[in-house]
């Protein structure tokens, strides 16, 4: 197995690989900064990461969610089987559905019902609750608490210690900013911040959402 990255959402990953007796065999970097991480390679990439990992084992372990939404696609294209890894202390219910390639981090909790898309960060001390559904490439930053039955776009990010009220529904690419109480549905790419969320420029758009 191929970690795509060697930064420090990586590590995280790489520690919870490890605990759950999953040896990567190397980790795969546009600029590794050291050779080896506890034992284990960090290859500088030398051609398409897709060549290098085509017909093995993969996780892309990077956390922004454009980046990881880019490689997971073309590394899938090129024969890449991505897998999956739970650290063994985070709660994943058997009656939850997800996808691959997904990362949950210690003391992260995924209720039955849940149903989890491809490629999704499920980050430090999480919960997702019954019944919420999640697209592809979703980050559950670190302490975000999602109650039962939220919906949440690809690509969208909850911020470190966000709340979202049960059945609202957040859409695409959005970001919602960390410490916010999300009590209303959110439009596709939006950012909103605060208690309660509110929308707020997006960053280069210069208009409001
Ligand atoms: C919401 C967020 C995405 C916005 O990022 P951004 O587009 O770069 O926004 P800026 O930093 O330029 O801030 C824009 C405004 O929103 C405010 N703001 C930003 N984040 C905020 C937050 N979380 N809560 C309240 N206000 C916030 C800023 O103070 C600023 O206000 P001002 O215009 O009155 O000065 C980002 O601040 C955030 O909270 N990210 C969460 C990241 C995270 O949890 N990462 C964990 C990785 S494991």
């Amino acid at each position: 197995m191929i970690l795509v990255g060697a930064g420090g959402h990586a590590k995280v990953v790489l520690d919870a690989a490890l605990l759950a007796g999953i040896g990567p065999e190397a980790l795969l970097d546009d600029n590794p900064t050291t050779s080896r991480l506890w034992d284990v390679p960090v290859i500088r990439r030398t051609g398409e990461w897709a060549a290098m990992v085509a017909g093995k084992e993969f996780l892309v372990a990077i956390g922004d969610d454009h980046t990881r939404a880019r490689l997971f696609e073309e590394i899938v294209k090129a024969g890449g089987r991505p897998v999956n890894v739970v650290h063994p202390r985070a709660w994943l219910s058997p009656r939850a559905l997800c996808g691959s390639g997904i990362f949950v981090a210690a003391s992260a909790v995924v209720n039955p019902g849940a149903v989890i898309g491809d490629n999704c960060i499920l980050n430090t001390s999480c919960s997702v609750d019954h019944d919420c559904v999640l697209g592809d490439h979703v980050h559950v930053c670190p302490g975000v608490r999602l109650a039962g039955q939220v919906k949440v776009g690809a690509l969208t990010m909850v911020g470190t210690g966000a709340s979202v009220l049960p059945g609202v529904r957040i859409g695409e690419d959005c970001r919602i900013g960390a410490g916010a109480a999300v009590i209303h549905d959110v439009a596709d790419h939006s950012v909103v911040v605060g208690v309660p969320a509110r929308g707020i420029p997006a960053a280069g758009s210069g208009t409001s959402v």
